[in-house]
């Protein structure tokens, strides 16, 4: 098991990148922690599917901590993840108020990886119930759900928790050293950018006769994920709004689901976002193209150059005033890695800043202004978006409590 001191080569930059600002002291994680009983942070498992049982082995494969609990709606799925992960019987637990007799357990930490819909309220009673919170993006589907997670970010602060969302560029060194040049001013005055997430995947799923088999298949349901806008083209859309470091004003937009035969999201967006100064943002979304290879793009120009930048590829600015940058990698694995590492050490070293909030909110707000805008087909202000407080239900009736 790894503790802070002995991470990996890029874990180490990205730490000392993060840790930049402020000097922290490191205490035991039993001083900072309700489980004096092992040094290891004691975490919770908040929905245990694909992206729960993938990220959970990186936790202590990475700093020091151990899983004690998990909780997820559906039986077979805690006990695939309590399984795998020697969490006892006991502690795995079930139905819609999982969660609350997760945060009953002593865990330190809870990492949420449920679906979207869900975020808000998780992460809310997780730090009500005083629990550092690991959550996954989306943060939430609409504006009420975005509000509750700034909310949530501001209490945590206030309690002494941290609350760390998990967008893999922001925890990579490249993508930080870009951002930190745009905003130095190394492309100039900025004039226009664009970011596109063209995908093959999303042609799973089934058309869910039951809430039950709508929530197991929630990638497909508009009011469990938001639509793709959000769920998806979230990540381009983090790193515009981050290289813009600015609300959008307004935006109108199109789409359609052409080729999507299941569930009632779209499979494609095109919004144009208007940002102050007039800067332009277009943003282009496609998913379900069969051979497409994957690109979450995100480009800024502007009067001394351009910033590029995509997911699966590199980080570079051309210009002036030239930053070289490279490949970013693995990034799928090495962002999440991290920002587990991170979790670490925020909350060993009791740094409760919690830099993630603000700009996961607005990079939400962002993907939910651009759904409104193609949903209704009309311009939308960002004002107008947050006067409205849209919010998405689901059905869950006949759901276990
Ligand atoms: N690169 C990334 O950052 C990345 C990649 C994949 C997924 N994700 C995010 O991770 C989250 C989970 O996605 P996934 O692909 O693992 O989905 P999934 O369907 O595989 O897993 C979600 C799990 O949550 C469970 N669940 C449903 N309702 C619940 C409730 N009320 N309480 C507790 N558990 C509940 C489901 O039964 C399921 O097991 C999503 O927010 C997704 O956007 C992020």
């Amino acid at each position: 098991m790894k503790t802070p001191s002995f991470q990996s080569k890029f874990h180490r930059r990205a730490f000392l990148a993060g840790a930049a600002a402020t000097t922290f002291t490191i205490v035991k994680p039993s001083l900072v922690c309700g489980s004096a009983a092992n040094s290891a942070i004691a975490l919770g498992m908040i929905g245990c599917g694909g992206r729960g049982n993938w990220i959970a082995k990186l936790f202590p494969a990475n700093a020091d901590y151990r899983w004690v609990a998990c909780a997820d709606y559906f039986q077979d799925r805690v006990d695939a993840f309590g399984s795998k992960n020697a969490v006892p019987a006991d502690r795995r637990y079930t139905t819609l108020s999982c969660h609350k007799k997760l945060l009953e357990s002593p865990v330190d930490a809870v990492v949420i990886e449920s679906p979207p819909y869900f975020h808000p309220e998780h992460a809310a009673a997780a730090v009500e119930a005083g629990k550092h919170v690991f959550l996954a993006k989306p943060i939430a589907i609409d504006v009420p759900g975005c509000l509750s997670i700034a909310e949530s970010g501001r209490k945590a602060a206030s309690k002494n928790l941290v609350f760390l969302v998990d967008f893999q560029t922001r925890a990579n060194e490249l993508y930080r050293e870009a951002a930190r040049r745009v905003h130095a001013g190394d492309i100039g005055r900025i004039v226009c950018a664009e970011s596109h997430y063209p995908w093959a995947g999303g042609t799973g799923g089934i058309n869910g006769k039951t809430p039950e088999e709508r929530m197991r298949y929630w990638h497909n349901t508009l009011e469990f994920c938001g639509d793709v806008i959000v769920e998806q083209d979230i990540h381009a859309l983090d790193v515009a709004t981050w290289f813009l470091h600015a609300d959008p004003v307004a935006a109108v937009g199109r789409g359609g689901r052409t080729l999507r035969k299941v569930g009632n999201t779209w499979d494609h967006f095109s919004i144009t976002y208007t940002f102050p100064n007039d800067v332009i943002l277009t943003h282009s979304s496609i998913k379900m193209i069969p051979g497409c290879k994957d690109e979450i793009r995100c480009r800024v120009f502007g009067s001394d150059g351009m910033v590029g930048s995509d997911y699966y590829t590199e980080v570079w600015i051309r210009g002036r005033k030239p930053y070289e940058g490279g490949s970013v990698g693995n990034l799928y694995t090495t962002g999440a890695e991290n920002n587990i590492v991170e979790f670490h050490r925020c909350i060993t070293t009791r740094d409760y800043t919690n830099p993630t909030v603000a700009p996961s909110v607005r990079s939400n707000l962002t993907a939910v202004l651009g759904r409104m805008a193609a949903y209704s087909g009309k311009p939308v202000t960002w004002d107008e978006m947050l006067k409205t407080g849209e919010k998405l239900e689901p059905d869950l009736t006949g759901l276990k409590t």
